[in-house]
């Protein structure tokens, strides 16, 4: 059946990898994610946001996500390791309701609250998942851009000097932290990048290794998450605006520093933009050149190839999360 991240952040801890949390909201992302995770013997978190159970309907998830476990199976993964994760849960009810429907593991995301009342929030949400073997991730500290309806100008990093606090009064399992990622496609705005002479893109400004340093020291060995985590590969977002689309200046975080942060405490790494954008690469694409297709399945099938190499980039030369199983 489904885990919890117990065991899960342990080894990827001790192993200097990074277990990968991609969202899902459809047959075809659940399909290639359970492809590539489980041919490459990677254990792999499914995270549904409030948007995708609002979209898909919880009960249909929790049972795609069940059967995802047969799938992985059957093709040929003797032991997959399969989380299903609440993705930024806001309120105790929203957690609980996914506790007793089966979730493996929950986040309750009050990082946009006063200090204190994200204390007792997530201290109430760890005492009612733990009685019922679920795992729970907390957060400190706001990203930049548009987390989930909080909208913050700017992001307002971790504080080091909160962390033992929180993690000691509340019991999460894993925390999620601010270091400069931020959710969706335009993680930076341009003036916040310097232009690469040769290519003529837009380089970011590199994450604040210098704060995960701090909290690492203060929390040794203590799961420590990423959110905002896409890259925004520029294959795709140029494929988009050649067939279409618009998305100028969309950019994320480079390959390389998550690589970097993988190796580290960071032990779960959150993709989900990336794969809207494979997703969408190569509907545009595939519509543009064979107009005459109505079949959803002649469009859906490429988009769901193209996510799964996207997968199974991420899972061996970003992570590291391959033949962990
Ligand atoms: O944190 C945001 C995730 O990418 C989920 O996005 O709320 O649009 O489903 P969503
Ligand atoms: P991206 O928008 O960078 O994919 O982040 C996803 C995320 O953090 C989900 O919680
Ligand atoms: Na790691
Ligand atoms: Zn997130």
């Amino acid at each position: 059946g489904l885990v919890n991240t117990r065991e899960m952040f342990k080894r990827a801890i001790n192993g200097g990898y990074a277990v990968p949390a991609f969202n899902f909201n459809n047959m075809e992302q659940l399909q290639a994610i359970i492809k590539a995770s489980s041919e490459l013997k990677s254990p792999v978190i499914l995270q549904v946001s409030k948007g995708a159970r609002n979209y898909a309907n919880q009960t249909l998830l929790q049972y795609m996500a069940q059967g995802a476990v047969e799938y992985a199976k059957e093709l040929g993964c003797a032991h997959p390791e399969i989380v299903l994760h609440l993705d930024h849960g806001d309120s105790f009810e929203l957690c609980k309701s996914c506790v007793d429907m089966g979730f493996s593991s929950v986040m309750i995301d009050g990082s946009s609250l006063p200090y204190d009342e994200n204390v007792a929030l997530t201290k109430k949400v760890v005492e009612y998942a733990h009685a019922h073997d679920v795992t729970v991730e907390g957060e400190l500290g706001v990203l930049a851009g548009v987390e989930d309806e909080v909208a913050s100008e700017e992001s307002h990093y971790t504080k080091p000097e909160e962390v033992i606090d929180f993690v000691t009064k509340t019991g999460v399992d894993s925390l999620a932290i601010s270091i400069g990622t931020s959710h969706g496609a335009y993680k930076f705005k341009p003036e916040q990048c310097t232009l690469d002479p040769e290519t003529g893109r837009l380089v970011p400004p590199p994450l604040a290794f210098d704060i995960l340093d701090e909290i690492m020291q203060k929390l040794p060995g203590f799961p420590i998450v990423l959110h905002g985590s896409s890259s925004v590969p520029q294959e795709y977002v140029d494929i988009i605006n050649q067939y279409g689309g618009k998305l100028p200046n969309a950019v994320g975080i480079p390959e390389e520093q998550l690589r970097k942060a993988s190796e580290s405490a960071v032990c779960k790494i959150n993709i989900d933009s990336d794969s809207r954008l494979a997703f969408t690469a190569a509907v545009r694409k595939t519509l543009a050149e064979k107009p005459a297709e109505f079949d959803p399945r002649k469009y859906c099938g490429p988009a769901r190839d193209l996510m799964e190499e996207m997968y199974r980039h991420k899972i061996t030369e970003v992570l590291g999360s391959d033949n962990k199983l």
